[in-house]
């Protein structure tokens, strides 16, 4: 019997579990075979896949604080308009067409400036998306184009509350009459707590500046970013992410990669270089993508995280079921070459050089490209898959192709299955590839969630969600030889945005809140196993205890991973063969009421860790806890 005691209030003086002799002797056995020669698991086998849904990217990912920073198209891809600017004080703000900035920002933003008495001010005032977060110990950084034919005087750029109390300031000179770009950064706020009931001002405050006309174009405001990284994402979301562990990361999309239409598919060239060459276009979920996250950013971002970038690449099929013909198919595959010597090229090439010019000298390293996105709803997949392989593959034969739809036109490398079944399929799914053939062609399910269809609540992210998730994961864990990644998807939502699907976690302007399903995930991605061992079981078999075990070699360490989906504990009876371990162990235990839920607010399930004392090194018996996910870490002696 092991004894257990719960670290996470340090109590160490143990508490004895008590197992009558009688649960002993039924308890389920497993005999861990370390004795055997284990199957090898995929190095990158838990990641990340990500799109901009429920306002991920944009107002999420993208640490941009400020909405519509461009004026290219109002928020649902309709005309642009000043849609989150608000005037200030003697100033009023239009729309203008007349002064482009450049061929991609062709509107600018006007500001019409009445007389500015001498305690007065006129300017502009950016909303943020759904307010700004502005914290007492982080620095911001803000830029934008201006110019202005009648005033060359001072523009205050502030960090502001609603009611106009100035947080931050710093002021620029310079204005004239050609667009030049201004840029501050506010090394600290007199905030004292976190606030979002911000904005972001430019103003001026001088007499001069009366019947003055001023016009702007392209914004930004950024916070600290992940890495410190130029143009990046935002911290807090970039960490929950590192913490899960992610070895791969699967972008664009999804379904955003595919356009609702062929002509707004995600264009690759109109996502790099400085922000204002970006062009933006209608994303596939109901809102304006700006494009100011682009490749090359999702390329520093996998350097950044140590996540082998898995590229999603268009393959001339959109959500509106319409295929490019066989016959127009040329410039589109062109496309993809052109994407992949802009990542992969020397700076002698064309695109090599293009991306040097951004900044990029260093070509990247690419291994897997992803030809379209569920191509199984498609019945043009034969000659579409074959026409990309066959150009892309002859350029670049040492790529690993990923296809997501059948067909037998190609060789094909790796099997994209996408799962979005409801909770006792997805349970089902535990030995879903247990007999598949180990053919040529492996597997990746670079998307999965539960959906629970028969429910009338179907995206609840509560425990019972996430334990049926755990199942599923676990049978693809046991298989890892064959089914190479996987991603719950899609990973993070806006709490506004009233996500239609269950994510991984939740975000506002304020903070992030994680779910029960984010921490079984985390605990399976951060155990990592190099091999998956053998375990023979006598005295009964899965159901409701499902598991996988592994052993890691660098950190000589074993992990016996379990989802106990029951309504009771579960004692098991654990003998290793082939090992010692050390008394000392660890337990990682994921649990709580079945249909607890996490929130902003309150997080009732999360993980905690027992220190455990083992009986003997070479076996243990420990009691699995009612509608939990645990992760015992086992050193080898
Ligand atoms: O994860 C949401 C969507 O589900 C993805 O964009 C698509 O690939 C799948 O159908």
């Amino acid at each position: 019997m092991q004894k257990i005691c719960n670290s996470s209030n340090q109590h160490f003086s143990t508490i004895s579990l008590l197992l009558s002799s009688a649960a002993l002797v039924s308890s389920l056995s497993l005999t861990i075979r370390n004795d055997v020669a284990g199957n090898s698991s995929s190095t990158y086998l838990y990641g990340i896949m990500f799109e901009d849904i429920t306002r991920s990217g944009d107002s999420g990912l993208y640490a941009n604080m400020l909405r519509n920073w461009n004026f290219q198209a109002s928020d649902n891809g309709s005309a642009p308009t000043t849609e989150f600017w608000e005037p200030i004080g003697a100033g009023k703000i239009s729309l203008d067409a007349e002064n482009a900035l450049n061929k991609a920002n062709p509107h600018s933003l006007r500001l019409d400036v009445d007389e500015v008495d001498d305690d007065g001010r006129a300017g502009i005032a950016n909303m943020g998306w759904w307010g700004l977060r502005v914290q007492p110990a982080e620095k911001y950084t803000a830029s934008f184009f201006a110019k202005s034919d009648s005033y060359s005087g001072a523009l205050n750029v502030t960090l502001e509350k609603k009611d106009g109390t100035v947080l931050a300031s710093q002021t620029v000179k310079g204005l004239s009459e050609e667009y030049k770009q201004f840029s501050v950064s506010f090394p600290s706020t007199s905030a004292s707590n976190v606030s979002t009931d911000n904005v972001f001002a430019v103003s001026v405050a001088s007499p001069e500046a009366k019947n003055a006309v001023i016009h702007f174009s392209v914004f930004s405001l950024f916070g600290e970013t992940y890495k410190g990284r130029e143009n990046g994402v935002r911290k807090d979301i970039a960490e929950a992410w590192a913490d899960l562990n992610p070895r791969f990361f699967r972008f664009p999309g999804g379904n955003n990669l595919e356009g609702e239409s062929i002509d707004t598919r995600w264009k690759w060239n109109e996502t790099v270089g400085p922000l204002e060459e970006r062009i933006g276009r209608m994303g596939d979920w109901g809102y304006w993508n700006t494009n100011g996250q682009g490749l090359l950013d999702f390329m520093y971002l996998c350097e950044d995280m140590n996540m082998e970038p898995l590229l999603g690449v268009y393959d001339g099929y959109s959500l509106d079921k319409s295929s490019v013909a066989e016959e127009d198919l040329e410039p589109y595959v062109q496309e993809v070459l052109n994407e992949l010597e802009y990542l992969t090229g020397d700076a002698s090439t064309k695109y090599g050089a293009m991306r040097a010019s951004h900044g990029r000298k260093e070509p990247f390293k690419l291994k897997y490209i992803e030809i379209g996105n569920e191509d199984f709803f498609s019945t043009t997949t034969g000659y579409r898959y074959k026409a990309y392989y066959d150009a892309i593959s002859a350029k670049y034969p040492d790529l690993v192709f990923i296809e997501s739809g059948l067909q037998d036109s190609a060789k094909v490398d790796i099997l994209d299955d996408h799962y979005y079944k409801n909770h006792s399929y997805t349970i089902e799914l535990f030995d879903k590839y247990d007999n598949y053939p180990r053919n040529n062609t492996a597997v990746v399910v670079t998307e999965y969630a539960l959906h629970r269809a028969e429910s009338g609540d179907p995206y609840k992210d509560d425990l019972e969600s996430a334990l049926a998730n755990g199942v599923f994961i676990t049978g693809l864990e046991r298989n890892s030889d064959f089914v190479k990644m996987m991603a719950y998807a899609p990973t993070i939502a806006r709490e506004e945005a009233n996500a239609q699907i269950a994510n991984l976690f939740y975000f506002d302007t304020e903070s992030i809140w994680l779910t029960p399903s984010y921490y079984i995930v985390k605990e399976w991605g951060t155990h990592r196993s190099d091999t998956i061992l053998q375990v023979d079981a006598s005295n009964g078999g899965f159901k409701p205890l499902y598991w996988v075990v592994g052993s890691n070699k660098e950190k000589n360490e074993i992990y016996v991973k379990m989802i106990n989906i029951g309504e009771s504990e579960q004692n098991v009876s654990f003998d290793i063969k082939g090992a010692s371990v050390s008394k000392s162990a660890i337990a990682r235990v994921v649990s709580g009421q079945l249909h607890a839920q996490n929130s902003k607010t309150s997080s009732p399930v999360k993980t905690v860790e027992q220190k455990l004392e083992l009986n003997s090194t070479s076996s243990f018996d420990y009691t699995f806890a009612a509608y939990s996910a645990t992760v015992l870490v086992l050193s080898l002696n």
